[in-house]
């Protein structure tokens, strides 16, 4: 595989920032080197010249580029104990009788924002709850929006659910099915919103109760994962909660205003 210099990262991360408006700077350089230089392979470029010039040329590939850079991976009720958790120990801090602000930053192809509607409908707070679910990959967002998989991920998601459903309630009562895919109801997804943001960049004056960035502070180097979670942390309620991914390192300082709240499953919880 090509390797890619320090310096060739620089003219590309320009390029796009000028042309889209894209900040890739603040990704951690060197494991971001080792992603664009699959991502050439991938696209079939032999130098980031030809991907730079084929990305300025056509808009639509910016897009397959961060697909392939920031690895969009993700997963239905991926690790069941942490919706368990979510469930059983940190939605009764929220009395039922107000509406319950979510936002979902790095949401990539939706299946996070499904898995949260589905628990939140399986306790009867579907309908009362408003959420923003948001990416920078604005080819994820209408994936999310449109909520329909390839029928080849049903089985590890109707699994995951079972794990975590009790009474145990059938996936399949969430969705349509074809014999290639299966689409979620659209019910699920009525309460939400779907918008890009960027997280490294854009601004929010809105307030959540509870936020996800689950797997996305991993792209970003120390200086921009600082900022990003202060910014998750300025949109959040006083008492609201934060959750991050598994993957998901900490910056070297926390906001002052957040402490942890549940070291396994990654929750944090701005002070009251
Ligand atoms: C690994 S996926 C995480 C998906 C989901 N949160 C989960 O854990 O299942 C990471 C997502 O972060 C998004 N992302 C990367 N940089 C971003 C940025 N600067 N602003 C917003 N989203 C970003 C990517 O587009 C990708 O969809």
């Amino acid at each position: 595989m090509l390797t890619v210099t320090l310096e060739e990262l620089d003219v590309l991360s320009n390029a796009i920032r000028v042309r889209y408006g894209i900040e890739l700077a603040s990704y951690e350089p060197i494991a971001f080197s080792r992603r664009v230089a699959r991502a050439l392979y991938k696209m079939d470029c032999e130098s980031v010249f030809v991907l730079w010039r084929r990305i300025l040329q056509d808009d639509s590939l910016v897009y397959q580029f961060l697909n392939e850079v920031t690895v969009g991976l993700t997963e239905l009720f991926r690790n069941p104990a942490l919706w368990k958790h979510l469930r059983d120990e940190i939605l009764p801090f929220f009395p039922a009788h107000l509406p319950l602000r979510v936002w979902y930053a790095g949401c990539s192809t939706g299946e996070e924002v499904y898995t949260f509607s589905i628990v939140l409908y399986e306790v009867g707070r579907l309908l009362n709850s408003q959420a923003l679910a948001t990416d920078l990959n604005t080819q994820s967002l209408l994936v999310a929006e449109a909520g329909k998989y390839d029928m080849s991920l049903w089985e590890q998601y109707a699994h995951n659910h079972a794990d975590f459903s009790s009474p145990p309630h059938r996936l399949a009562q969430y969705v349509k099915h074809t014999a290639d895919d299966f689409t979620f109801q659209p019910f699920l997804r009525q309460q939400v919103r779907f918008e890009r943001f960027d997280l490294t960049h854009d601004q929010t004056t809105q307030t959540f109760d509870i936020i996800f960035c689950r797997n996305v502070l991993i792209y970003f180097d120390d200086t921009y994962k600082q900022k990003v979670m202060q910014k998750l942390t300025d949109a959040l309620a006083q008492g609201g909660f934060l959750v991050l991914g598994y993957y998901d390192n900490l910056p070297p300082q926390l906001p002052k205003n957040l402490e942890g709240y549940h070291a396994g499953h990654k929750i944090f919880r701005k002070n009251c």
